[in-house]
């Protein structure tokens, strides 16, 4: 592969039947050159949807003939998928594709390939473009359908390939998947994010919301329930403004009945839920829907009015835990979880202790907690951040001890009780254990055959601990 030509390809098209004929193309000028099927590394640096995009590049990657390794020196194709959330997501890719240099010093056929998040932003693409050499192909999360048309054009002409092109689209539809796990499934209804969340580097690398079709949401399910799928998870940055756009008169809770109506014993979840755009119609939607999990992911992100108001967040203190008490007196069971932020710029200690008393009164039965990442180009990222990074560090581990605590007390309260777990597969805890996890996602361990992986069963809880409970088949 030449390295240094190079060609800066914006070109942007959403038709699927023309990505269809790349496949094809690649198909055939691959077993022109390879005995045996060429073997491709993937990995997947992001959240949940990242993974979900991931399993599309697999998809097309199958259809063009790829099988699929873990070992850098039998792959023909790397391609990472990546994350700019914050920057050690960022770091860490840097050092990923660091490491492949000697891979492609080794094997000059070896195409290197990187798309997500990080890679749609300019000065990201250009710092590749410099100092990665070696990377064949990059390309941003607009045009991630179009990977076959990018990947040929790369083959075929033995460029570096880079397309960065921020068209927009309605999400495409119809291109192949190829799954991670047979229970579980992620199932993209929204995509980008119109929040602007001053911190957030999201909606300038996702673009602006737009929503599937329910049809083809509720397509898409009812399939993956026909072939055995036990758990489906509604994927958006924010399900909740789910339907904005679209020509059909539909919001969240309406969805999340549509897809409750699909016959079949299955688990519904979703994620994320802005607590912006969470209203009473949408708790009462959840408490009705049977196969909805009593379970709300509602990242707060801090305690404290002025910062949340700093934040461009759009909610009180008090407007959330009133979300939270109708909840309660909804669903006596429902739990909930939160991405927390420690340190933006200009949060005092004081401010900080806000957030420590909005966990010790929501009681979270998991938290995802994260030291504020400078972002170029977000609005937080101009603002003064006196606090050093230490004292951050500090309150970080404040905020750790107080989450372990309360949640070790949740998993101790549950011991004694019966719950419905969905087994996932073998647990860590020790020889003849499986694991699974309940409806308020919590793990539990317990000893029982193999064969009952994938059903839903009953498990008394026998004891807590920190990060997972034990329990007993009944
Ligand atoms: N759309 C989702 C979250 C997407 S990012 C939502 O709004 O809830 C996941 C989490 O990463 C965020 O909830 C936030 O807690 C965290 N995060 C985002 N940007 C960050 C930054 N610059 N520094 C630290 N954490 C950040
Ligand atoms: Fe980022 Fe806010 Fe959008 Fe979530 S809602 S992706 S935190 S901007
Ligand atoms: Fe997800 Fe990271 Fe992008 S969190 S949306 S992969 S920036």
């Amino acid at each position: 592969m030449a390295a240094n030509t190079l060609t800066q390809y914006d070109f942007f098209d959403a038709d699927p039947a023309r990505q269809e004929r790349y496949m094809d193309r690649v198909c055939s000028f691959l077993s022109q050159r390879c005995d045996t099927p060429p073997l491709a590394l993937v990995h997947s640096f992001g959240c949940q949807q990242n993974s979900s995009d991931t399993e599309k590049l697999k998809g097309m990657l199958a259809r063009m003939g790829y099988g699929f390794t873990d070992r850098p020196e039998e792959a023909r194709l790397v391609l990472f998928n990546t994350c700019a959330v914050r920057e050690n997501a960022e770091d860490r890719v840097l050092g990923n594709v660091g490491a492949l240099k000697a891979y492609k010093a080794a094997n000059p056929e070896l195409i290197i390939a990187l798309c997500g998040c990080m890679m749609q932003q300019p000065h990201m693409a250009e710092k590749v473009k410099k100092s990665y050499p070696y990377v064949d192909l990059v390309f941003g999360t607009h045009v991630a359908h179009m990977f076959p048309e990018l990947l040929y054009t790369c083959l075929s002409e033995g460029k570096r390939v880079f397309n960065l092109s921020e068209e927009s689209a309605p999400m495409a539809e119809g291109l192949p998947v190829l799954r991670d796990n047979d229970l579980k499934a992620w199932l993209p209804i929204m995509n980008g994010c119109d929040n602007f969340c001053s911190y957030c580097i999201v909606p300038y690398v996702r673009g602006r919301e737009k929503s599937r079709p329910s049809k083809e949401i509720i397509r898409e399910a009812t399939e993956l329930v026909a072939a055995g799928y036990k758990e489906i998870t509604l994927l958006g940055q924010n399900v909740n403004s789910y339907g904005k756009g679209l020509e059909e008169q539909i919001n969240f809770a309406g969805l999340l009945h549509q897809v409750n109506a699909i016959p079949g014993d299955f688990r519904i979840r979703f994620m994320t839920s802005h607590p912006k755009d969470c209203t009473h119609e949408l708790i009462d939607a959840i408490a009705a829907c049977k196969k909805v999990c009593n379970h709300i992911h509602l990242p707060v992100q801090c305690g404290n009015n002025r910062v949340l108001r700093e934040m461009n967040r759009h909610y009180t203190v008090e407007e959330y835990l009133e979300l939270a008490a109708y909840a309660h007196q909804k669903m006596p069971d429902v739990t909930f979880t939160s991405d927390i932020i420690v340190g933006f710029p200009g949060e005092s200690y004081e401010e900080f202790q806000d957030t420590l008393e909005l966990v010790r009164k929501m009681r979270y039965s998991a938290l995802y907690t994260f030291i504020y990442s400078r972002r170029s180009g977000t609005r937080a990222a101009q603002m003064p951040d006196p606090v050093s990074g230490e004292e951050k560090g500090r309150w970080f581990q404040e905020l750790l001890d107080l989450q372990e605590k309360i949640g070790l007390e949740e998993h101790e309260a549950m011991v004694g009780g019966v719950y419905r777990v969905l087994v996932d597969g073998v647990g860590k805890t020790g020889e003849g254990y499986l694991t699974g996890r309940t409806e308020s996602n919590v793990i539990v361990d317990f000893k029982a055959p193999k064969e009952i992986i994938g059903q839903f069963v009953q498990v008394r809880v026998t004891k807590a601990r920190n990060w997972l409970v034990l329990g007993e088949l009944i």
